[in-house]
């Protein structure tokens, strides 16, 4: 099994590009299900504040026995705590339940231009501090538009080291990657599978068959051949394994063309649109 290769973030952090998220993984089972990614070799966790489950990614980290630096831990801001003093309160509470004294990479989760006075500016502006005082290693948003990206470049210091955005075949989300090609910003890709949708798609059920591997390792090498960041969840030990065996095959340029030609454009969108979620 080849390693997860490392990308190098806009600051010169490294991030493996390849993790392991725990969207909807139930509070009292996330330490578990962590341990268990790491014992099969994942050494990236995605976690927010809103998944209520930062305790259980710390526990799991200190119950695997490895030493803080092997893992790479991304935690996101609240969409309740925006306002910088509150993001300040919300952050301290993010390591305290992690029980660590920095994240490697902090992300404002949503850009809600409908709250706030839609001033997201202040926000990234506390995240700076973040990062200024080492606490958070490396800063990022999710969900970001290219509107929202450029009054970021327009008003503040730092440029986003990733942003998370929704992102599998039904939904390629082309002109936001292109933006972060453009300007240093690496995509990660959330709901890498769909949440599933993705897996009995012809297309990809055929190039699973002739490559030898199944759906879900077909859509996820996909997303590592076009240079995106992924981290799928499941806690289904297989397939917890499943997902993490992808370095010992290629995509052929034609099977890349045919799988990001399943794009829908809007209607491939599974969640809700940066513009409105508040
Ligand atoms: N920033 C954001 O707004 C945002 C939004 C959504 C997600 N995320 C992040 O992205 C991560 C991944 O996204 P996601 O959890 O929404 O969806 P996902 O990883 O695309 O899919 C997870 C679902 O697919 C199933 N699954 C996983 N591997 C499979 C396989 N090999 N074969 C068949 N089914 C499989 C899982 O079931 P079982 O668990 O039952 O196996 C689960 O129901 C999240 O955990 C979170 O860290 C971020």
């Amino acid at each position: 099994m080849a390693d997860v290769p490392d990308l190098a973030l806009n600051n010169g952090q490294a991030i493996p590009q390849l993790g392991f998220g725990v969207f909807q993984i139930d509070p009292a089972e996330t330490a578990a299900a962590v341990q268990q990614a790491l014992e099969v070799g994942y050494r990236h966790i995605d976690t927010a504040e809103m998944y209520r489950n930062e305790k259980g990614v710390g526990e799991g980290i200190r119950q695997a026995g490895l030493d803080r630096s092997d893992v790479f831990v991304t935690s996101k801001l609240s969409n309740e705590a925006h306002r910088p003093d509150d993001a300040r309160t919300a952050f301290d509470d993010t390591l305290s339940a992690l029980g660590f004294d920095y994240v490697d990479l902090f992300l404002i989760h949503w850009p809600l231009p409908t709250r706030y006075d839609g001033d997201f500016v202040s926000t990234w502006q506390a995240l700076e501090e973040f990062y200024r005082s080492g606490q958070a290693r490396s800063i990022g948003v999710s969900n970001f538009q290219v509107p929202h990206l450029r009054r970021l470049a327009a008003e503040t210091d730092i440029v986003p080291a990733v942003n998370q955005i929704e992102a599998h075949p039904y939904f390629t989300n082309e002109e936001v990657r292109a933006y972060g090609r453009e300007h240093g910003i690496l995509t990660e890709a959330w709901s890498p599978i769909a949440q599933g949708v993705v897996l009995d798609d012809p297309t990809i059920t055929a190039t699973a068959e002739r490559v030898g591997k199944t759906p879900a390792q077909v859509t996820l090498r996909w997303h590592i051949q076009r240079g995106d960041i992924i981290f799928p969840k499941s806690t289904t030990p297989s397939r917890v394994k499943e997902n993490f065996e992808l370095f010992d095959f290629v995509l052929d340029d034609d099977d890349m063309a045919m799988i990001s030609a399943l794009d829908k454009g809007e209607d491939g969108r599974t969640g809700g649109h940066p513009d409105r979620v508040a």
